[in-house]
């Protein structure tokens, strides 16, 4: 991968470890799946590489669909999350799948769950690419792909100020690049 944009790290997960990875968790889900239609939601923007890759690996029937959050206040830990963009049906009786790209206090899932909850699903199931150690021990995972450390990352759908999203790894981001600025 010869030299590293000037603000990363170091590489947490290369472009093969994230493939194996994915196909793995697309074939488990394809497994637990099978003979159903899975409603997957993906969450914006963060997720949606990782959504086009894992969906495409999946081998049973499915459709996608996508919500959009923002934290209300980014400084606190309050937890509150706004939703921007709605799902575009209503999911009452379906098997929901949801699609995260990296939990880090467990605050927004947790919400999330409760919402979709609410609209009588016949299941709702989580999945998210990456997770931080710190992560709210009561929110649980039913697919994950990767445990990291408590550091910003970036890239494979992940972001820092909208940039680095489109990196094919996924990195630590260097603290002077984001210290200045509050997450
Ligand atoms: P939560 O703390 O689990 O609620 O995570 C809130 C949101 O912050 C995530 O869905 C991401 O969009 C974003 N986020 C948290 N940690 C990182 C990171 O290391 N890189 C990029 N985005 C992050
Ligand atoms: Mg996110």
């Amino acid at each position: 991968m010869g030299d590293l944009p000037g603000d990363i790290q170091r590489i947490l997960i290369t472009p093969e470890e994230i493939e194996k990875r994915v196909k793995e968790l697309a074939d488990q889900i394809s497994n637990d799946y099978r003979g159903k239609r899975l409603y997957m939601v993906g969450i914006l923007k963060g997720a949606f590489i990782f959504m086009a890759d894992l969906t495409r690996a999946l081998s049973i029937p499915h459709v996608v669909d996508f919500m959009a959050l923002s934290s209300y206040g980014k400084t606190t830990q309050s937890g509150a999350v706004r939703i921007l963009m709605d799902l575009r049906e209503p999911i009452e009786n379906q098997h929901v799948l949801i699609v995260e790209d990296i939990v880090d206090t467990g605050h927004t899932l947790a919400y999330l769950q409760q919402v979709l909850k609410g609209r009588s699903p016949a299941s709702l199931r989580t999945c998210a690419l990456v997770r931080k150690t710190r992560a709210r021990a009561d929110v649980t995972l039913d697919y994950l792909g990767f445990e990291i450390p408590d550091v910003w990352v970036v890239g494979y759908g992940l972001d820092f100020a909208d940039r680095f999203r489109t990196l094919s790894y996924v990195a630590e981001l260097k603290p002077e690049a984001y210290a200045s600025s509050q997450k």
